[in-house]
Order: structure tokens, then sequence, then C-alpha cells
């Protein structure tokens, strides 16, 4: 198989959707990080749980030295509000493993701005961006099968559940399982011609 690691294109960032603009971290977007992160809420049905200040400062340099990785397969991005500048999320793109084309996606939402639609917006603009400038075949995503808004959101980009990895993988003392959601590129691509009808 050839190598098609090398000649990874990458996404036009920032992206923008009608609202928002998901864009790189820059160092001074820890503490707005920070401040959702520290929220209980928002690990309800993740592994892990609120992280300590300087594991979030550690994630931001993480986040811009994946930046500059050529070819690039780590995308964690800032999910800003395009109005205010706010940042109200995170967005995932991973490329795995690279010169199969296949992405994995994944996206967090300030708990104050829940139920905008701002996960499923953030969603479909990575999965459009991971299928025509990453021309990727295949974009998954996963979450613990208690996260029913998460798995709202799969559903709602059309994607099919291809299964559950019963506890694969533990944290915090206990194994977690995942539900694995996917869409390839040709689904994607009748999806579009049907929408733009
Ligand atoms: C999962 C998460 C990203 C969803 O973000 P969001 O911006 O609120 O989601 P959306 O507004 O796009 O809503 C998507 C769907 O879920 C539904 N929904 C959202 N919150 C809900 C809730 N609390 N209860 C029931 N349904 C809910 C919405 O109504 C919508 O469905 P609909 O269009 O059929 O009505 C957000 O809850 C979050 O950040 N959770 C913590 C981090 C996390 O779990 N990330 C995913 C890990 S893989």
């Amino acid at each position: 198989m050839s190598d098609t690691t090398r000649d990874l294109p990458s996404p036009p960032l920032p992206l923008t959707t009608r609202r928002l603009t998901i864009r790189e971290y820059t160092d001074e977007d820890w503490p707005a990080v920070y401040a959702y992160v520290k929220d209980d809420s928002f690990w309800k049905h993740q592994a892990g749980g609120p992280p300590i200040e300087e594991r979030v400062k550690a994630l931001i340099e993480w986040a811009a030295r994946e930046q500059n990785f050529s070819p690039r397969v780590n995308y964690y991005l800032a999910v800003t509000e395009t109005k205010s500048g706010d940042i109200v999320g995170e967005a995932l793109m991973k490329v795995i493993p690279p010169g199969h084309g296949q992405g994995e996606i994944g996206f967090g939402i300030v708990p104050s701005q829940w139920r905008k639609g701002y996960a499923t917006e953030v969603s479909r603009a990575l999965i459009d961006a991971g299928f025509t400038t990453l021309n990727l075949h295949r974009i998954s995503a996963q979450c613990a099968p208690e996260n029913k808004v998460s798995i709202r959101v799969m559903q709602k980009l059309d994607m099919a559940r291809e299964g559950l990895m019963r506890e694969h993988y533990r944290a915090g003392g206990k194994y977690w399982s995942s539900v694995v959601y996917a869409l390839l590129a040709r689904e994607y691509e009748k999806i579009k011609t049907n929408t733009s009808r």
C-alpha cells in the first residue's frame, strides 16, 4: 500500500459555520477551557473528571505543538461563537491510523451553551472537512453508551451504529465501554446530494 500519510492535506482553518468558528487554540485560551472543564457535569459520561489547571495548560500546549506537525493527524480545536468570540466548546479530529482514510471526531460544548444545536453544527463541519479536504474514507465517533445526548448528535449526523466495545479501557478505577458510530464517504456524498436538492 502506498503511504498516503505524506500527502495528507489539511483542512482550511478556521472552519466557519452559521454561528460558530472552529479555530486553532492559542496559549491565551487555557483559562476559558479550564472554566468549563472544571464543571462536573461536563464529565458525567466521560472518563476522567475535572482536571487541574496544569493539565489544561499542558493540553493546550499539546494542541499548539500538533499544529506544527506535517503530516498533521491531530486537530484539537477551539469552538467559538463567531459573534462574541467566546469559547463555547471544543472539537477534535484525528486521522487514525494514517494512510487508511480513517478519521475520528469528538466534541464538547460548554455546559451553559448546551441545547443550542452547537454540537450538531460543529460535528457537521468536522465531517465535511474530513471528507472534502482530508479525503477520508470513514469517520467515526464514540462515546459511553449512557451518553444519550452524544449518541443523538451522532444519529443526527446520519452516522450508523457499528457496535459496542465492551469495557475496552480503564480510567478512574473502572472499565469503560464505548458505542461506535461511523459514516462512510459514499454515504456522505449521498446525503449531500439529497440535501442540496
Ligand atoms: C454531548 C454534547 C456535546 C451535546 O452538545 P449540545 O450542543 O447540547 O448538543 P445539540 O444542541 O447539538 O443537541 C443534539 C441533540 O441532543 C438533544 N439534547 C441535547 N441536550 C439534551 C438533554 N440534556 N436531554 C435530552 N436531549 C438533549 C437535542 O435536543 C438535539 O436533538 P434534537 O435535534 O433531536 O432535538 C454536550 O452535552 C457535552 O458537551 N457534553 C459533555 C461532553 C461530552 O459528553 N462530549 C461527548 C463525548 S464523546
